[in-house]
């Protein structure tokens, strides 16, 4: 099924795409739905390489499989689960079904308890000992944190409920600072973990609860608990009045919608968080109804798909010419890489593409000071997605965001066009002569022929951030099915937890004769040094 388009790619590999791109092909590779639009007129991909790529996903059965994951069917084979993060959004849709019954009843239900511990607590109804709540602190790690830390920041215009904490990391150095910044009488802690087992999280949970019952005589009676383990919450003596479940149909990545994101519901407001659920079912109908070819998860995976495993490209760079993104490539690191990093298909056989590339980037325009270099003039090819908005939350300082616009729409002009050596000498020919203006020109060109696409919106609102997300996953989930691997599991994750659990007793005194020689003289040496 790659043949055909492993072919397509070699006759035109050499093209420069610059040259296709009249108003015609500006208007036919773009796609929109409602404000949101996806530019991707700035590759190589053509009518031909469209359609080819198309019927890719017509021989995978997209479709069936699409209506799948919506139905409740268990397509998280390896783990025997649904994937049912889009019920999650599901606002004002019709019933769910997993295993004949309908799980849209529990998720209002949760989604309206949410709504009223997040107003009580925004209200000041909701007290700590010395009174309302000033600071919330999420413990939470992966998709239990980069998710509702990322839409925290996204969001912050629109934040005006307590200030937020994120604490993931097991180094000390995290949780420390941030509890150093808190009043223990007036903070909430959040343990958010699906299966509240995770070594990080809880290690840092009991730091919190430590750290709380210093001064607070009841210690529990601030902390909540967002999982799907009743009996962990519960062994940690979170009462179930302040625990928010969920299903095991909603992975760790995918979670935000649901009680992972409580801390950005008290943050924003449940009527903010709410419309950005109705901005993740927006792109749901989208991605149900539109054709492929008018489809922009679909297409946005197609031109992963055509970069990655046809191209050769082995990374993508996301580009957010939005500040206030600028926790979106870490999330779609977990999210992108976590769920296509495989190398094995559903079937068991050995993937023989590539998996899903090296997702990396920050935001513009900070990243052309530090990495766009190697973007312009490196051997490598790094395919870039650009997301713009229109217009920013500072209206006073307007000029300031056109300079950001005029930078982002620079930047993939510029990829694009390059600059060719007669230009390049005609820079410097007033500074340089002969054989020394040759020498210079030739490190002022730019190849050029750069693919980039560039998601533009009119602002980063809630509505607009849960269309963008919602796109992103279906994104993946549209590469996973054309790879033909399972997106939903993780079982790369566990090796290296096995061999941590194993390891600490070492490091804390044990004996290392057992290891390999490299890891046996690391943990001398950082004894030595008084680990
Ligand atoms: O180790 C990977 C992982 O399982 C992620 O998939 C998940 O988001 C994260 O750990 C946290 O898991 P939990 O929410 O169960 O603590």
């Amino acid at each position: 099924m790659w043949t055909k388009l492993r072919r397509h790619f070699e006759a035109v590999e050499d093209r420069r795409f610059e040259t296709m791109l009249d108003s015609a092909r500006a208007s036919d590779f773009t796609a929109s739905i409602g404000d949101i639009r996806l530019d991707y007129a700035k590759t190589n991909i053509d009518a031909d390489g469209r359609a080819l790529l198309i019927d890719l996903l017509d021989q995978v059965g997209l479709a069936e499989k699409r209506d799948a994951m919506f139905g409740g069917a268990a397509i998280n084979e390896t783990e025997g689960r649904a994937v049912l993060h889009t019920a999650l959004r599901n606002l004002d849709g019709g019933p769910v079904t997993v295993d004949g019954a309908d799980v849209m009843p529990a998720v209002r239900a949760t989604l309206d308890r949410m709504d009223s511990f997040a107003t009580d607590v925004r209200s000041g109804a909701f007290k700590g000992q010395g009174g309302a709540i000033t600071d919330v602190i999420n413990i939470g790690i992966g998709g239990s944190d980069l998710g509702p830390a990322m839409g925290v920041l996204a969001l912050a215009p629109y934040h005006d409920g307590p200030r937020c904490h994120f604490v993931s990391n097991v180094d000390p150095a995290d949780i420390s600072g941030v509890l150093r910044s808190c009043d223990r009488a007036t903070t909430l802690v959040i343990v958010a973990s699906k299966t509240f087992t995770t070594i990080e999280t809880m290690t840092n949970a009991r730091t919190a609860k430590a750290w709380m019952s210093e001064s607070v005589s009841t210690p529990a009676a601030q902390f909540a608990a967002l999982s799907t383990s009743e009996k962990g919450t519960a062994a940690f003596g979170i009462s179930p009045d302040r625990v928010f479940g969920f299903e095991d149909w909603v992975g760790g990545r995918y979670s935000m919608w649901g009680p992972i994101g409580l801390s950005m519901m008290i943050a924003i407001g449940p009527d903010a968080f709410r419309a950005f659920l109705r901005g993740g079912q927006d792109m749901d109908r989208h991605f149900c109804a539109a054709d492929w070819s008018e489809n922009l998860p679909a297409l946005l995976a197609l031109t992963g798909i055509w970069h990655n495993q046809i191209c050769g490209y082995a990374t993508r760079s996301v580009l957010p010419y939005d500040n206030n993104l600028s926790r979106l490539p870490a999330y779609l690191q977990q999210l992108e890489m976590e769920s296509n990093g495989k190398s094995v298909k559903m079937d068991g056989e050995d993937l023989r593409v590539h998996s899903g590339p090296v997702v990396w980037g920050e935001p513009g325009t900070n990243g052309q000071h530090a990495f766009y270099q190697l973007i312009h003039q490196g051997t490598r090819v790094v395919p870039c997605e650009f997301l713009v908005a229109a217009r920013g939350h500072n209206d006073d300082l307007h000029h300031q965001h056109q300079l950001l616009v005029a930078n982002c729409l620079a930047q993939s002009e510029a990829l694009m066009k390059g600059r060719d050596l007669d230009e390049a000498r005609s820079k410097v020919a007033d500074k340089f002569k002969d054989e020394e203006l040759e020498r210079q020109a030739k490190h002022r060109v730019f190849p050029g022929n750069r693919p980039s696409i560039t998601i533009a919106y009119p602002k980063l609102d809630p509505f607009a951030l849960g269309q963008i997300l919602a796109l992103y996953e279906h994104r993946v989930f549209v590469e996973g099915v054309v790879l033909g691997i399972n997106s939903y599991d993780q079982w790369g994750v566990e090796l290296g937890k096995e061999l941590a659990t194993a390891l600490q007793p070492i490091i804390e005194g044990g004996d290392a004769s057992g290891k390999d020689g490299s890891t046996a003289a690391l943990v001398d040496f950082l004894q030595m040094h008084g680990v």
